[in-house]
């Protein structure tokens, strides 16, 4: 989860416009580690209210959606976050874009459920009683409130996984960007988290390799050896995708839920 000073959050907020739109601009961006182009060449707006990432592994998603929230700062090209320069929304961009790690051991860094949610909410300017309050409120509103005092360490990877998405969620970040949030979850807690992610007001951008997740979403970027291959409305880019991977496997996919 990133931090942040609570106090200085509103007088540091300047540079980004958090209405603006597209909120993300990319202009031939690139990135290479070492020798090897990560991304290259990306040249594209964010705009919609839900935008998905697919691609095969190692093809570059989580290193695109990390330049979301200035985890990864591209070495090429232009890109414009919240219509400031990527350096100069850089600092900002904690409060404005909350994010879901791959991996919940990246993100979780308190040492019970109760504290990480309630982390959330001081940021957002509770003081610590409250903050509790409220913590343990949101968690019986997402059927978690057993998990209240449970260290994170002895929770399982799936229950990890549900706590850092809903301790992003609890701060109501204008732009969510999730990185393959729901691997672990069960089917309860997994349909309830995309119906929850589907009803928020907010902008989501979400990686995921299950394409039944991206029900409901506006558009899909598809990542291949970090060039956009295809972008475009659901429906088109998750067929070309299919056919693609049968192409590649030689046994059919389905998509059934699209
Ligand atoms: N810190 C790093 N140093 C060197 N190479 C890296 C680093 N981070 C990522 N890469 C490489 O960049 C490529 C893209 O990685 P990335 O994690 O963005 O892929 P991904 O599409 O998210 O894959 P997955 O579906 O497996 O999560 C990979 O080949 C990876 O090895
Ligand atoms: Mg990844």
């Amino acid at each position: 989860m990133a931090l942040w000073p609570n106090k200085r959050r509103k007088e540091t907020a300047r540079v980004c416009d958090a209405n603006a739109s597209p909120f993300a601009v990319f202009e031939n961006v690139g990135l290479t580690i070492g020798q090897r182009k990560i991304l290259e060449g990306l040249t594209l707006s964010l705009d919609e209210r839900r935008i998905g990432v697919i691609g095969l592994n190692g093809s570059g998603k989580s290193t695109f959606i990390r330049m979301l929230n200035g985890l990864r700062t591209p070495d090429t090209g232009d890109l414009k976050l919240f219509g400031a320069g990527f350096a100069e929304a850089e600092q900002e961009l904690p409060h404005h874009v909350g994010f879901v790690f791959q991996n919940p051991d990246h993100q979780a860094i308190f040492p019970t459920v109760e504290e990480e949610i309630a982390f959330g909410l001081t940021q957002l300017g509770a003081d610590k009683a409250e903050s509790r309050i409220r913590a343990l409120e949101f968690l019986e509103r997402h059927g978690c409130a057993e998990l209240a005092t449970s260290p994170i360490a002895e929770l399982s990877e799936g229950q990890k996984q549900l706590i850092c998405i809903l301790a992003v969620l609890v701060m109501e970040p204008r732009l969510l960007v999730l990185d393959e949030p729901m691997t672990s979850l069960d089917a309860l807690a997994s349909r309830r988290i995309r119906d929850k992610l589907l009803s928020l007001p907010q902008k989501i951008v979400m990686v995921s390799h299950d394409l039944s997740h991206f029900e409901g979403f506006d558009r899909i970027l598809w990542l291949e050896d970090g060039r956009l291959r295809m972008d475009g409305n659901p429906h088109e880019v998750l067929a070309a995708y299919c056919r693609d991977i049968d192409g590649r496997s030689g046994i059919k996919m389905e998509l059934a839920a699209l």
